[in-house]
C-alpha cells in the first residue's frame, strides 16, 4: 500500500521559496492553451508523469470499493490511472472525457480492447446523465481551475454519481494559503498581461488547499470527504455521495 509523505514546516518554507522563484520565471514565459500544452508534450507525457507519480498510478485502484461496474474518469488523458483500475476491475465500463484528442489517441493505443467510451469535450460543458456511475475519478486535472469554476464540476460529479457512490480525486494540492495565493496571483497576472479571453482554458497550476477542496465537495452535497493519501503536493481525496 502507499505510504503518505507530508512536508515538515522546514520543508514548507524551502518549498515556498523555490515556488516564488519558479513563479517569477513563469511570469516571463509564454502562456499555453490547454490542448496545445498537452499536444506539445505527448512524446514524453507518460514517462514524466509515471516518474513523478508512478506509485499513485499503480495503487489508485486500491482506494475503490469492491464490485465497481461503471466509472467516469474526467480529464482521463492518456489513461495512466486506468492500468491499475483494469488490473483490479477487468470488466469495469469506463467513460473517459478529455479536451485533448491527442491524449485520447494515445489512450486508445493502450486500451483499444476495453469496453471504454471516450468523449472529446470540456467537462465543464458536457452534460452528464444523472445517477449514472458507481464512481467517478480525476487524476491531475482540476488544479488549473479557480475555486468558483471548480464548484461547478463537483456539483456535476455529485449529480452523475449514483446514490451511495463516490468520487476519488488525485491532484496537486496547495500546502498552505500562501501557496494558493501566490499561484493565483501569477495566474491572474499572466491572463491579464497576455489578454487571455475569459473562456480560454490555459495550462497554469492554481492548486487549492485541502480545506478549500473539502469545502467545495461538501458544498456540492458530498456527505463524507476524507484524505486517503498524501505525497507532498499530491493528495488523494475520497468524497461519498
Ligand atoms: C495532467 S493531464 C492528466 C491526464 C490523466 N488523468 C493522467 O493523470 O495521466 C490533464 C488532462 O486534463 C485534460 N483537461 C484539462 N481541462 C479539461 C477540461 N476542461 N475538460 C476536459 N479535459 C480537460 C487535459 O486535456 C489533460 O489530458
Amino acid at each position: 500500500m502507499l505510504k503518505s509523505r507530508i512536508r515538515t514546516q522546514e520543508e514548507i518554507e524551502k518549498y515556498l521559496k523555490e515556488l516564488k522563484d519558479r513563479l517569477d520565471d513563469i511570469k516571463n514565459a509564454p502562456v499555453e492553451e490547454m490542448t496545445e500544452f498537452f499536444a506539445n508534450r505527448i512524446g514524453e507525457y507518460n514517462s514524466v508523469h509515471l516518474k513523478n507519480w508512478g506509485e499513485e498510478y499503480a495503487h489508485i485502484a486500491g482506494f475503490f470499493d469492491d464490485g465497481l461496474k461503471t466509472l467516469l474518469d474526467i480529464g482521463c488523458g492518456t489513461g495512466l490511472e486506468l492500468r491499475s483500475i483494469y488490473r483490479r476491475f477487468p470488466d469495469v465500463k469506463v467513460t473517459g472525457i478529455d479536451l485533448s484528442e491527442t491524449m485520447l489517441d494515445k489512450l486508445r493505443e493502450s486500451y483499444g480492447d476495453k469496453d471504454i467510451e471516450l468523449i472529446n469535450a470540456d467537462y465543464f460543458e458536457y452534460e452528464f446523465e444523472e445517477n449514472k456511475f458507481d464512481a467517478a475519478m480525476s487524476f491531475q486535472t482540476l488544479h488549473h481551475f479557480k475555486y468558483e469554476k471548480k464548484q461547478l464540476i463537483y456539483n456535476k460529479l455529485y449529480r452523475t454519481i449514483k446514490s451511495g457512490g463516490y468520487y476519488i480525486e488525485s491532484d496537486y494540492t496547495a500546502c498552505c494559503y500562501e501557496e494558493e495565493a501566490l499561484c493565483l496571483e501569477a495566474y491572474e497576472y499572466l491572463r491579464k498581461q497576455n489578454n487571455i479571453p475569459e473562456d480560454m482554458l490555459i495550462h497554469i497550476d492554481i492548486p487549492l488547499t485541502l480545506e478549500h477542496q473539502f469545502e467545495l465537495m461538501k458544498n456540492a452535497g458530498f456527505k463524507k470527504v476524507e484524505v486517503l493519501h498524501q505525497n507532498y503536493g499530491l493528495a488523494i481525496i475520497r468524497a461519498d455521495k
